[in-house]
């Protein structure tokens, strides 16, 4: 196995807390923006800025920010789940439900728990990391002829991974946080940041040292399962 593909299957999300002491350094947050640099974009038009927070009261301010959970985010969390570790193997896709609080994997309660349960505040997502990469884009940029934009949207995510191996390769866990992109948290962050009105965020990674065991149970579809050769539905190569 080549470093590339050892660092492609090491890298993992990492979902415990970090250690709020253990900084990034410049040094090494300079090698992760610089990889976000060189990711390929559509067009190369880099339709990226990235806002970095390490300054302990910036987080704190940003840790106040409140997030409420939707239905259509529990309805739809719920398709992904596994109920023992025995499905999820069996399934190759998606992740467990012993992931998340149980009231949130009942679809009898999805409805009550999005109306009834008290806003979270981002602390609880950023758990003690010292340094957040927030992700931003013009969205009157589109890539050229692309629908909806899917071509700019892949091009956030490629940054997003070139990111992501290059904290793996510096031995700096990272855990992707969609939720800074739901609008009243995007509206939020974006004013304690200072964004432009104008930019949305895309989504926020956390970096950091975790506290604990970071081990959980990871699956993958085989190649087989979704490689066809020369035509749909040939599976020999
Ligand atoms: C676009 C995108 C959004 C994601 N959002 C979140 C998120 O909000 N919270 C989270 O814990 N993981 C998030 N993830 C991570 C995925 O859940 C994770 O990559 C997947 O379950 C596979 O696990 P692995 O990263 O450990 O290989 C996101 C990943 C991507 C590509």
């Amino acid at each position: 196995m080549n470093d590339v593909h050892r660092i492609i299957q090491e890298r993992q999300s990492t979902r415990v807390p970090f250690d709020p002491n253990r900084k990034i350094t410049r040094e090494d947050l300079q090698q992760i923006l610089d990889a976000g640099r060189w990711s390929p974009t559509a067009h190369n038009m880099q339709n990226f800025a990235i806002v970095v927070v390490d300054d302990a009261e910036v987080l704190e301010i940003i840790g106040k920010v409140k997030s409420r959970i939707s239905e259509e985010f529990l309805r739809e969390n719920y398709e992904q789940l596994s109920f023992s570790k025995e499905e999820l193997l069996e399934k190759k896709t998606g992740i467990l439900g012993a992931m998340f609080p149980p009231s949130w994997v009942d679809p009898s309660k999805m409805a009550e728990v999005a109306r009834e349960s008290a806003p979270m505040p981002l602390t609880q997502s950023i758990r003690g990391s010292p340094c957040l990469l927030i992700v931003v884009y013009d969205p009157r940029k589109r890539a050229p002829a692309s629908a909806g934009d899917v071509l700019g949207f892949m091009s956030l995510g490629c940054v997003m991974e070139n990111m992501w191996l290059m904290a793996q390769s510096l031995g700096i866990s990272l855990q992707v946080l969609s939720a800074f992109a739901a609008p009243p948290v995007e509206k939020q962050v974006k004013q304690v940041l200072s964004i432009p009105e104008e930019l949305r965020i895309a989504y926020a990674c956390r970096l950091g040292y975790p506290t604990g065991s970071t081990k959980y149970l990871r699956v993958r579809r085989d190649i087989a399962d979704f490689a066809h050769y020369n035509k749909f539905g040939n599976k020999g190569i």
